[in-house]
Parts: structure tokens; C-alpha cells; sequence
């Protein structure tokens, strides 16, 4: 109220009150330095808060990483590496990992047969590797451009159930 008996005071209108008009610009400057103070201190809450978000948004995204990195370092899912199975390598291997399917057997060297004395003294990371990498030399192609390192988990999982 008083501040705005002030601007009647600049216009000239109370000359008397002018020095209440100076308080009165004063105490704006007073209220804008306040104003400022408090933007910045919720600029730097902001930050605070977002800073806390990305703490914990980063902690979470871990622990989910790294949840799923020992997923597929612990096993695969048979069930899942069956279905990928019957796609891509029951052509070669037949249906129990045999090395009798329809094209394996025709091969030289056929298809390995998952259920052989010497397959099976392959360990499982051996396994992977070919399934991986391939076997030189061998009909056996590197299938890590068209499987992701899960499905190549999944489909070693179903490989070993075919061992016995
Ligand atoms: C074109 C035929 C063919 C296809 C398709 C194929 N393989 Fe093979 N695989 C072979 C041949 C040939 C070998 C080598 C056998 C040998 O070393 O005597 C082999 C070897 C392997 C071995 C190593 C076995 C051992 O005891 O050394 C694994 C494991 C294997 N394949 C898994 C797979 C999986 C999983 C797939 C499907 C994603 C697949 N293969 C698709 C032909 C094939």
C-alpha cells in the first residue's frame, strides 16, 4: 500500500513523501535481492534433487545390470534355448543333439553328436565357445552375430540337457 502512495509521491503528487519513497525503493530492492536469493537456493535444490535422482536411478540400472549379467553367467533358460534350438540347429544336430539331423549326418565331419563320450568332456564354457565362435574347419558357423549372448546362454543350457 505504501509503495504504491509512493508512486503518486514520484509523480510529485505527495512531494513530502518522498523520503517515504526512498524506503519504499528500498525495501524493493530489499524484497528482489531476497527473490533472487531464494531462486538461486531453489536452483540449487533442483540440482540436489536431481543429482539424487541420477544416484539412485544409476544405482538401480546396476544392480538390474548386473542382476542380469549373473543370470546368464549362472545358466541359461533351457525352455527358451529349446525354441531356438529347433529353429537353428536341429537341421544338423537332430532333434537329441545327436549330430543326425537331416544335413549333419551328411556333413564331414558330421554334426557333433552332444551325446558322445568326447563331447562330454567338453566343458560347458568349450561349448560356448564353439557356439560362439564356430569350429574351424568344421561345418559349424560362429552364431554370434545372429544370437545375442542370452540366447547363446539359453541354447547351451538346452544343448547340455542333451548330453545324457
Ligand atoms: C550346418 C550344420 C550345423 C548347424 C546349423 C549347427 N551346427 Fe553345431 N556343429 C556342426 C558341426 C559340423 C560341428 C563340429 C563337429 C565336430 O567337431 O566333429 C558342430 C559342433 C557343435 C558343438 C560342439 C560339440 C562338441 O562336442 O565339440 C556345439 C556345442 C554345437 N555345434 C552347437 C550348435 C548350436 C547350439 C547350433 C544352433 C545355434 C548349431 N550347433 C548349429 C554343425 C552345425
Amino acid at each position: 500500500m505504501q509503495c504504491v502512495t509512493g508512486l503518486f509521491c514520484i509523480r510529485g503528487v505527495f512531494p513530502e513523501m518522498k523520503s517515504e519513497v526512498l524506503k519504499c525503493g528500498r525495501r524493493k530492492a530489499q524484497d528482489a535481492q531476497t527473490a533472487e536469493v531464494r531462486q538461486r537456493e531453489e536452483k540449487a535444490m533442483t540440482r540436489t534433487h536431481w543429482c539424487a535422482v541420477m544416484v539412485v536411478c544409476s544405482t538401480v540400472w546396476w544392480g538390474m545390470f548386473s542382476m542380469s549379467h549373473h543370470v546368464s553367467a549362472f545358466g541359461g533358460d533351457a525352455a527358451k534355448g529349446k525354441v531356438i534350438y529347433q529353429a537353428k540347429c536341429v537341421t544338423c544336430h537332430g532333434p537329441e543333439g545327436k549330430g543326425d539331423g537331416p544335413i549333419g549326418k551328411a556333413l564331414k565331419p558330421p554334426a557333433g553328436d552332444f551325446s558322445s563320450g568326447e563331447s562330454k568332456t567338453k566343458s560347458s564354457d568349450e561349448l560356448q565357445d564353439i557356439i560362439t565362435n564356430g569350429k574351424p574347419k568344421t561345418a559349424m558357423m560362429a552364431w554370434n552375430k545372429q544370437l545375442n549372448e542370452a540366447e547363446i546362454q539359453d541354447v547351451l543350457a538346452y544343448v547340455l540337457t542333451l548330453r545324457n
